[in-house]
C-alpha cells in the first residue's frame, strides 16, 4: 500500500507532535508512531522545562541559563545552538500554553519554578511532577482531532527510504543523498506500508532500553538513530549518555520510577545507607551538581561498598511541600511501602538520555535532504558532553518550530518519488520461536549494563564491542529470512546503536562531562 504526504513524523513524543502541529498548518502530516501516543520519553518526564521568563523571575536572565547549560556540557555545546534554544524558550513555551498546556503557578499570576542539579536559578516549569504526561495528553487530543493530521499508532517504521531503494549506491559523507519517506510495519494487519512524504522527520527519543536499569519506556530502543545511520546520516556524541542519579531501586521494576531532581532541589539529600551525607564532600553544589558528577558519585560509593543503592532523604522537604509538588512520586512509592515523608527512599543511577544522536544543524536537518531529526534522537549540539536538567523538553519545542520553518524553504524542491518500489519480502518466513530473539535483547542489555556504564574502562568496551559484533551478525542472519516483527526491528536497531555508543566510547580519548574510562586518567 502507498500512501502520500507532505510531512512523515515519525515518533510521537513532544518534539512528533508539537512538530506536526505546527506542519499541520501547512500541508498533510502523517504521524507514525510504534505503540500509542501515550508511549514515549516525553510521557515520562517529571521534572519540566527550563525556561528563563524574564518578566517574573529577577533572579534570572539569559546569560545566567546559556552558561549554566555550557558549564552541564563541558563547554562541548555549540555556543550559538544554545544562545538560540535559551533565547527562544519563552516563546515555545506559549505555544505550548495556547494549545492548553497549563503549568503550576504559585499565585495566579506567577509560575511556580523548580530548582534542579547545575541550575544557577529556579528556572524549570512544570506540572506537579507528571509534566510529561500532561504535556502528552494536551498535545495527542489535539493531533487526533486534526482534520490535517493522520495519526497511525501500532505502526513501526522499518526503514527510510533513500536512493538506496532505486538501486543507487549511497555512501555516508554523501551530499546528495535524499529522503522519500520510510517503509513501515503495522502490526495490526502485518502489512507493510510504504509511506512517502516531501519531508520526513524522525523524534524517536532515546536509547534507554539497551540497558538493564533504565528510567525510559521499554519503546527506547533509538530506532531512528539506527535508521538514520543505515541510510548513511550521519551521528555523533553517542558515547555521552546521561545516568540519572536517582531511580528508586528496585529489582526488574522497568522503567525504573524516575524520582526527578526538583525533590533535591526541594533539599532532599543523598546518603550512604550507614548515614554518611556524602555529595557535600565531593562538590561545592553538592546534590545540585550536574547529573554526570552525581551519577558518578554514587557509582563510585556502589562499586566501593558493594550496596546496590544509597538513600534519598526527603524528609526535610515536608510532607505538605512533598504532597503538593511530588503527589505522584509519593503515591507510586506507597504502593512499595515506602512513605517518603518519613522513610530514605533506596536510590541507584539509571539509563536515562542520550545526548548525542543524529547530527543535525541549527534546524534540525540531518545530513540527508528532506530529513529532519528532532528531540532526544538528534545532536543538535545543544547538550555538549551532558545535558542541564530540563533542558531535553526545551529542546524539542525549539527544534520543532525551527525544523517546520526551515522546511518551508525546501518543500517545494522535495517531490513525490514514484518509482520507490514497495517493500519485498519474498523468501522470508515466519520465524519459528522468538525466544531466541528475546534472549539476544537481554544479552545486549547486560553487555551494555556490564560493560557501557557509567565508568568505562578500555579492556570492557573492547570485549563489548567483540560481543555487540558476534549478536549483530547473528541478528542479520535472522533478519535476512525472517519476515519482519517489531521484536527483530527493536533487536536489530539496539544492537546498530549499541555499536555506535561503543565505537564513539574507545575514539573519545579524554575524560570529560559524561565520558569516564579509568583508562584516560
Ligand atoms: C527529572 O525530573 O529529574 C528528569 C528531568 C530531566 O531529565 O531533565
Amino acid at each position: 500500500m502507498t500512501l502520500v504526504f507532505d510531512y512523515l513524523v515519525i515518533g510521537s513524543g513532544l518534539a512528533g507532535l508539537s512538530f506536526s502541529l505546527y506542519a499541520a498548518e501547512y500541508g498533510k502530516v502523517c504521524i507514525v508512531t510504534k505503540k500509542s501516543l501515550y508511549d514515549s520519553n516525553t510521557y515520562y518526564a517529571q521534572g519540566g522545562i527550563a525556561c528563563v521568563i524574564k518578566d517574573e523571575n529577577e533572579c534570572d536572565d539569559y546569560s545566567k541559563h546559556i552558561e549554566d547549560t555550557l558549564k552541564a556540557g563541558s563547554y562541548l555545546n555549540n555556543r550559538e545552538v544554545v544562545e538560540m534554544v535559551v533565547k527562544e524558550g519563552y516563546e515555545r513555551v506559549k505555544d505550548l500554553i495556547k494549545w492548553g498546556v497549563n503549568f503550576d503557578k504559585k499565585d495566579k499570576k506567577k509560575f511556580d519554578l523548580h530548582k534542579e542539579g547545575g541550575h544557577s536559578c529556579p528556572r524549570v516549569l512544570h506540572i506537579k511532577d507528571v509534566t510529561g504526561k500532561e504535556i502528552i495528553k494536551v498535545l495527542a487530543n489535539k493531533v487526533l482531532t486534526h482534520k490535517n493530521i493522520t495519526v497511525f499508532q501500532n505502526h513501526y517504521a522499518i526503514d527510510l527510504i533513500t536512493q538506496h531503494h532505486l538501486g543507487y549506491e549511497i555512501k555516508r559523507g554523501m551530499e546528495n543523498i535524499e529522503c522519500y519517506g520510510a517503509y513501515v510495519f503495522d502490526t495490526n494487519t502485518s502489512l507493510i506500508k510504504k509511506i512517502l512524504a516531501r519531508i520526513t522527520v524522525v523524534c524517536t527519543g532515546g536509547i534507554g532500553n539497551i540497558y538493564l536499569v533504565t528510567t525510559n519506556p521499554e519503546i527506547a530502543t533509538g530506532d531512528g538513530i539506527a535508521m538514520c545511520y543505515r541510510a548513511k546520516a550521519e551521528c555523533e556524541n553517542m558515547e555521552f549518555i546521561q545516568f540519572h542519579p536517582t531511580a528508586f531501586y528496585y529489582p526488574f521494576k522497568r522503567p525504573a520510577l524516575l524520582i526527578t531532581e526538583a525533590l533535591r532541589g526541594a533539599g532532599a539529600e543523598l546518603k550512604t545507607k550507614n548515614g554518611y551525607y556524602f555529595m557535600k564532600d565531593y562538590s561545592v553544589d553538592a546534590e545540585l551538581s550536574t547529573r554526570d558528577i552525581v551519577a558518578r558519585r554514587i557509582d563510585m560509593i556502589l562499586k566501593k561498598t558493594g550496596d546496590e543503592y544509597v538513600l534519598l532523604d526527603a524528609t526535610k522537604v515536608g510532607k505538605d511541600k512533598i504532597l503538593k509538588n511530588f503527589p505522584n512520586i509519593y503515591r507510586e512509592l506507597l504502593k512499595f511501602g515506602i512513605n517518603m515523608t518519613k522513610d530514605p527512599i533506596p536510590v541507584c543511577p539509571a539509563a536515562h538520555y542520550l545526548c548525542g544522536g543524529i547530527k543535525t544543524n541549527k534546524n534540525g536537518k540531518t545530513t540527508i535532504n528532506f530529513l529532519y531529526a528532532i528531540g532526544e534522537c538528534a545532536s543538535t549540539g545543544l547538550h555538549g558532553a551532558n545535558r542541564l536538567a530540563s533542558n531535553s523538553l526545551l529542546e524539542s519545542i525549539v527544534f520543532a518550530h525551527k525544523a517546520f520553518q526551515d522546511s518551508l524553504n525546501i518543500i517545494n524542491k522535495a517531490s513525490i518519488n514514484n518509482k520507490i518500489p514497495n517493500w519485498n519480502e519474498e523468501g522470508t518466513i515466519y520465524p519459528k520461536e522468538m525466544v531466541l530473539i528475546k534472549s539476544y535483547f537481554t544479552e545486549l542489555q547486560l553487555i551494555m549494563t556490564n560493560y557501557v556504564g557509567i565508568i568505562k574502562s578500555n579492556e570492557r568496551l573492547n570485549l563489548a564491542l567483540d560481543k555487540i559484533m558476534e549478536l549483530a551478525k547473528k541478528t542479520e542472519e535472522i533478519y535476512k529470512k525472517s519476515k519482519i516483527s517489531p521484536q527483530l526491528l527493536e533487536l536489530r536497531n539496539a544492537i546498530s546503536v549499541a555499536y555506535l555508543i561503543v565505537t564513539f566510547a574507545i575514539r573519545r580519548k579524554e575524560n570529560i562531562g559524561l565520558h569516564y574510562n579509568i583508562d584516560n586518567e
